[in-house]
């Protein structure tokens, strides 16, 4: 097994979790905190994290639901992009559906939609776990007809369970980790361990560990970021997805909000009661903390496949980086997407400007395949927030059966 879950730490370690002892300054500060809550009028900004109905899909499986729903509320709590959660379902007997929803369109970040079908990928896997989980026999049939927005049809037949039930295990505790992880390379054997959840011949695993490595690709992604934050359009296509107050959360129950960023509990704290940022400053917190804690990590790795445009490599892509996330929770380790780099590969491709990222990108790994998820992997300084989710019946619609 890759990492030791419990572990010893070194000075490295603990100098990496000085800023999360409270000092006198945060003793202060929270001090201040709480009297200038007490001041507010009621109705003020600040909101508990996962409390409240966007987070009652969490609580999952629900004892009182089909299969089929239970297979639904699996596949709603998988990673998206800027959790879009581009997915809608058709229950018909012991029939899924999925298909996209180009509604969710994450614009100018995501020019050819690509990584919404990864996201899709991912929710495709959340539901097969479950449905053979559950069902023991399931048939999945990827892109099933001409209709590129129909993802799959899953048959649920049988009854049992079946030897992946422990990253099915995981569905409801996975959450993308967004704060500093422990800066040391990882282990050799991840790269076998990944490896091992690679289950189709389409997708390759690329690992960078070394120090050195680690150090360039980190630069790579807080150069990407950069080139985002410089994109108007790019930038602007991103902040649509922030939602700043419980009543906006509660509204849409997607996009990104305070709780999951990582963030310290005193910068969560003032985030909430202050007022809304702009584009331009939620910029600037982006790429600071892109460059303080996103970019610390035990590995990067990245997922490729043969031909990027493939809508059905797209899928198998986002398939096995939600497999790799689940994974990784089973074994205490921490993931986050960090895709700036190949979202600035597509605009280039999509204004047809010089390559600058998408060469930088591809310099890490073969020739013949081509870069589409990227991901850091590592042990996280604190446990996260869960993101909020849209209900199942808000995506899902059951019909009659054939
Ligand atoms: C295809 C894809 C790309 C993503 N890219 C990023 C990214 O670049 N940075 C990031 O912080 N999270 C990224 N995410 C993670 C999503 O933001 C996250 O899944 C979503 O907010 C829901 O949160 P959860 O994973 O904790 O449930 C990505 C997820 C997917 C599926």
């Amino acid at each position: 097994m890759l990492f030791h879950r419990k572990k010893q730490l070194n000075q490295s370690d603990r100098d990496n979790l000085r800023p999360m002892v409270v000092s006198r300054r945060e003793f202060l500060m929270w001090s201040g905190a709480v009297g200038a809550l007490c001041m507010l009028p009621s109705g003020c900004g600040y909101y508990r994290p996962e409390s409240g109905p966007a987070y009652a899909p969490w609580d999952w499986p629900n004892s009182e639901d089909t299969r089929e729903w239970n297979a639904v509320g699996a596949a709603i709590l998988a990673a998206s992009p800027h959790n879009t959660q581009p997915w809608r379902f058709v229950i018909a007997g012991n029939e899924i559906d999925v298909y996209a929803d180009l509604n969710q369109s994450l614009g100018a970040l995501d020019p050819f939609h690509r990584e919404m079908y990864r996201g899709l990928g991912c929710a495709l896997e959340n539901l097969c776990l479950v449905a053979e989980d559950s069902a023991g026999s399931t048939e999945c049939d990827i892109l099933p007809d001409d209709d590129e927005t129909h993802i799959a049809k899953v048959s649920l037949s049988g009854s049992g369970s079946s030897a992946r039930s422990e990253l099915a295990g995981r569905i409801a505790k996975r959450h993308t980790n967004r704060g500093p992880y422990v800066d040391r390379a990882a282990p050799s054997s991840l790269e076998a361990d990944l490896n091992d959840l690679v289950e189709d011949a389409e997708v390759r695993l690329t690992v960078i560990r070394a120090e050195a490595d680690r150090k360039d690709f980190a630069d790579g992604v807080i150069e990407a970021t950069k080139a985002i934050i410089d994109d108007t359009e790019m930038s602007e296509a991103s902040h649509r997805w922030y939602r700043h107050t419980e009543e906006e959360i509660n509204k849409y129950r997607d996009g990104l909000t305070i709780d999951p960023m990582g963030l310290g509990a005193g910068t969560r704290f003032f985030g909430k009661i202050g007022s809304r940022p702009d584009t331009e400053k939620e910029s600037k917190y982006w790429l600071k903390n892109t460059t303080r804690y996103q970019t610390t990590a035990g590995a990067f790795c990245i997922l490729s496949c043969s031909d990027k445009t493939s809508r059905l490599q797209q899928i198998l892509c986002g398939r096995t980086f939600q497999r790799m996330h689940l994974f990784a929770d089973s074994v205490g380790l921490a993931v986050q997407p960090l895709n700036q780099m190949p979202e600035r590969a597509d605009r280039e491709e999509e204004l047809g400007l010089d390559p600058v990222f998408g060469r930088r990108l591809q310099a890490y790994v073969a020739e013949e395949v081509s870069p589409l998820m990227v991901f850091r992997i590592g042990y996280a300084l604190e446990e996260t927030f869960a993101s909020c989710r849209k209900p199942a019946e808000w995506v899902a619609q059951e019909v009659s059966g054939t």
